[in-house]
């Protein structure tokens, strides 16, 4: 009787793939042999040990169950990964002179309030540098795009987003703004500070494992859309800090980057808003490229996952 030779890695790769290889939907036969194809090297790579195997099931587990509306550990392994920017700059090639994206986050969250020109987002932030942003909407020739709409989100000047402020309950640092006939945006807030992401979980082990710091440049966070254009889920980051070069989740495009310039006396504007000086401007202009025919935009997307939460 021929001896039976033992089975090998190859061998049961190899039979994997072969069992994926009648998927029907081309897309996903394509995925699903890829992701076999790489994680089967991946641990042969690493040649991975049962115990680190089960580590990995206890991580992911663990982030399974600190996801909330309020938290999305995953969406944070994704970013610290690195992962979530190389989907950006597949996912949103964008012409010359079109608004770069970047990654969305998990703080966003449904429901802030459309909010007048000068509007302030941070009326409950009392230690922050005041703040105009304004700028304009505008096509890729230029043109300003009037009834345009800028979500904006940002993290207090105590370093932390409104849901991970045990002191609040409800939305703070977050409003809907539309642009005028000439396309123009005015945006009152406070100056963004850098601050860490959550670190009190795998994600953070993880980094702190690994010798890597927590840090997100100083950013304000706006998803632009209008009718008829591609959204643009982008930030814009404070030119001045001292962790562009290093942003924990790989999210600083040069053309992000934007100077807030801090004025000591009063101008017209800050008058009109009841803004006392020291204060701070910063002018940004977003430029959105035309929709493709009936494609899925990212902002779907996002709706969709901001509705697996209850988030308001
Ligand atoms: C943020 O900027 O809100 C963010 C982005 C990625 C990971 C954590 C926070
Ligand atoms: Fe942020």
């Amino acid at each position: 009787m021929p001896v039976q030779r033992n089975k090998t890695e190859e061998d049961i790769t190899a039979e994997v793939l072969r069992r994926f290889a009648e998927t029907p939907d081309p897309r996903l036969r394509q995925i699903m042999l890829g992701l076999v194809k790489h994680l089967h090297a991946f641990v042969n790579e690493v040649e991975l040990t049962e115990a680190e195997w089960f580590q990995a099931i206890e991580i992911l587990t663990e982030a399974g169950r600190m996801c909330s509306d309020k938290r999305q550990e995953f969406i944070l392994f994704s970013d610290t990964l690195g992962v979530s920017m190389v989907v950006d700059l597949i996912s949103h090639r964008k012409p010359d002179g079109a608004t770069e994206s970047t990654v969305f986050g998990p703080f966003h969250r449904l429901g802030a309030p459309e909010l007048p020109a000068g509007g302030n987002i941070a009326h409950l932030d009392k230690t922050g540098t005041p703040t105009l942003v304004s700028g304009r909407v505008l096509d890729l020739d230029g043109k300003p795009i009037a009834g345009a709409l800028l979500d904006v989100w940002q993290a207090q000047s105590n370093g932390l987003y409104d849901s991970q402020d045990a002191s609040l309950s409800g939305l703070h640092m977050r409003g809907k703004f539309r642009t005028d006939t000439e396309g123009r945006y005015l945006v009152r807030t406070v100056r963004p500070v850098h601050y860490p992401i959550p670190s009190d979980g795998p994600v953070g082990r993880m980094l702190r494992a690994t010798g890597r710091h927590p840090w997100r440049p100083a950013h304000i966070h706006f998803v632009v859309s209008a009718d008829g254009y591609e959204p643009v889920t982008t930030h814009i980051f404070d030119r001045t800090d001292e962790y562009l070069g290093s942003d924990a989740v790989f999210a600083v495009k040069g053309s992000l980057i934007c100077d807030f310039v801090r004025h000591e006396a009063a101008t017209s504007e800050s008058t009109r808003l009841g803004i006392d000086p020291p204060f701070l401007t910063a002018d940004f202009d977003f430029c959105l490229k035309p929709a493709s025919e009936g494609r899925a935009t990212v902002l779907d997307a996002q709706r969709r996952l901001a509705a697996l939460g209850t988030a308001g």
